[in-house]
């Protein structure tokens, strides 16, 4: 029997991948992989363990003894590492500092592209994040590279916290992301381009609920080929 299709999603900080990603695996009936989460945990035990995060040898010894695993929930997916419960504390800005130099590391991304394959072997999945569809699944049945302006971007994020109630500073905010963007961008391996095969969507002028619906389209008539093809 054929597998279910993988869907391979895609594209800088603050794009709304995560959301998209997790609405259209609810939608599909399929599986949300947040690999974000992943790096983010690893960073977060190398700041635990006071492992300096420079040090690539130090960090790829450390991460061979982590076991990761995501447990979907109706809002989005439990993160555990070495089995706590660490949703909430990959979060913080600290480990959002730290996992850059964590997702440079060549042995940080050899281990987690091997479990990143292994979860979405069987097909079914919504996997998100930077490499999906260069590295991590090159032959997925379906790849998206979403897109938005960097000042939409940090307009949106600026919402987002406003709506936390966290006090923002637009100018900050852009700045930051323009940072990460160029790191995810040069990234020595894994970094963020569009893939071979996949399609651009720049939602830059469109609402989330309206690139789920696009890409959910997409997705039946790219592994439905025929009309009045339907979601599995
Ligand atoms: O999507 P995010 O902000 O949760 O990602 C956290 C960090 O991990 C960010 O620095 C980019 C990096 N990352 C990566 O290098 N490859 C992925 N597949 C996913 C995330």
């Amino acid at each position: 029997m054929r597998r279910k299709p993988v869907v391979a999603l895609d594209g800088p900080v603050g794009v709304g991948k995560s959301t998209v990603a997790r609405k259209l695996a609810r939608r599909l009936g399929f599986l949300y992989i947040d690999t974000g989460a992943m790096y983010r945990a690893v960073a977060l035990d190398a700041l635990r363990q006071g492992v300096p995060l420079e040090d690539f040898e130090a960090v790829g010894r450390r991460v061979g003894s982590l076991e990761i695993r995501l447990v979907p929930e109706d809002e989005g997916t439990r993160v555990f590492c070495n089995g706590e419960d660490v949703t909430e504390a990959i979060r913080a800005p600290e480990v959002s500092r730290a996992t850059s130099p964590i997702a440079d590391n060549p042995a940080v991304r050899a281990r987690l592209v091997a479990l990143q394959r292994a979860m979405g072997a069987g097909g079914g999945v919504v996997m998100e994040g930077r490499d999906i569809g260069t590295v991590v699944f090159p032959d997925a049945e379906a790849k998206f590279y979403l897109d938005a302006r960097a000042e939409i971007r940090a307009e949106r994020r600026a919402r987002q916290m406003e709506a936390a109630g966290r006090a923002t500073d637009r100018a900050s905010i852009l700045a930051d992301l323009l940072e990460r963007d160029r790191r995810d961008r040069s990234r020595p391996v894994g970094a963020l381009r569009v893939a071979d095969g996949a399609e651009i969507v720049d939602t830059s002028d469109m609402s989330e609920d309206e690139v789920v619906e696009a890409l959910a389209q997409r997705i039946v008539r790219l592994t439905f080929p025929r009309p009045g093809g339907r979601c599995p």
